[in-house]
């Protein structure tokens, strides 16, 4: 188990190896970020010089989940994002989440920009073609780029599910994982990329939906604190359904879970 600085500094070193592998395969690395506070150390190791030489031109940021609210408000995942340094990094996008906006036309806009950005049909996905060389040339069919690492994504992927390169998910005392709250009704949201919720706090919230989430290349579990340790056990031990965070957790593709001794004192699961 790590301290949080620890912590920070071994999601940083995933999210470094995931970009480098990412980018050498399809040309570019989109990430989602978490909201809550713990990623926070994490955005602003990235920020530091130490990570200066990662591909950032390459990489597209987008967000796990947001609260409806404007991006200079306290409670955005956005502005936590932003103040940690790491947006300002020369990065390929920030996809942010419009907050500000009406939740379900926010949620359908981005659910758009999420599959031009990294649908099966994404230009984006594909590696950045050569310069067109000088004068006349044959029209040379373009070589298939290099098969993705890991499970490919099968050929009925829908045109609305995105697969990101890397997911960070935070988990809530209560089992949530990004706006995933226990007995909402979009944890059986199957169609959709992004829906709009509402947290119990009455917030609402924009969320990715399950599918997005299991369709990951690697989803990265950030938890730190006692008052998540029993969320810990009744996902890693119990594999509680009441626990939106155990559908993800346990989906086919990996999972690497990163917690501090508070949250989690010798438990162990898949890729802890
Ligand atoms: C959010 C997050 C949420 C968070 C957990 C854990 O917007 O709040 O997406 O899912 O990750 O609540 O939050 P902490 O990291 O602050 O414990």
């Amino acid at each position: 188990m790590r301290e949080p600085a620890a912590l920070a500094a071994e999601a940083a070193a995933t999210w470094e190896r995931e970009a480098r592998a990412a980018v050498s395969t399809r040309g570019r690395f989109v990430v989602a970020l978490s909201g809550g506070s713990t990623p926070s150390a994490l955005y602003a190791a990235l920020a530091g010089l130490r990570f200066d030489h990662l591909p950032w031109e390459a990489t597209h940021v987008v967000w796990g989940d947001e609260r409806c609210v404007p991006p200079d408000d306290g409670r955005s995942n956005y502005l936590m994002a932003a103040r940690s340094g790491l947006l300002s990094r020369p990065l390929a996008g920030v996809h942010r989440m419009r907050g500000e906006d009406t939740p379900e036309s926010a949620a359908a806009a981005y659910g758009v920009e999420l599959a031009a950005l990294a649908g099966p049909g994404s230009a984006a996905g594909s590696p950045p073609m050569a310069p067109p060389a000088p004068g006349p040339r044959a029209l040379e069919p373009t070589p298939d780029p290099a098969p993705a690492p890991g499970p490919p994504a099968p050929a009925s992927t829908p045109e609305w599910l995105p697969t990101l390169d890397l997911v960070l998910l935070g988990l809530g005392a209560d089992g949530h994982t990004a706006s995933l709250f226990p007995g909402s009704l979009v944890l059986g949201e199957s169609g959709r990329a992004v829906a709009a919720t509402e947290a119990h706090d009455g917030v609402r919230r924009l969320t990715l939906t399950f599918p997005v989430l299991r369709a990951a290349r690697r989803v990265l579990f950030l938890v730190s604190g006692e008052d998540k340790r029993g969320a810990v056990r009744r996902v890693l031990r119990e594999r509680d359904p009441g626990a939106p965070a155990t559908q993800v957790a346990w989906r086919h593709g990996p999972v690497t879970w990163m917690m501090d001794a508070a949250a989690a004192p010798g438990i162990d699961g898949p890729g802890c």
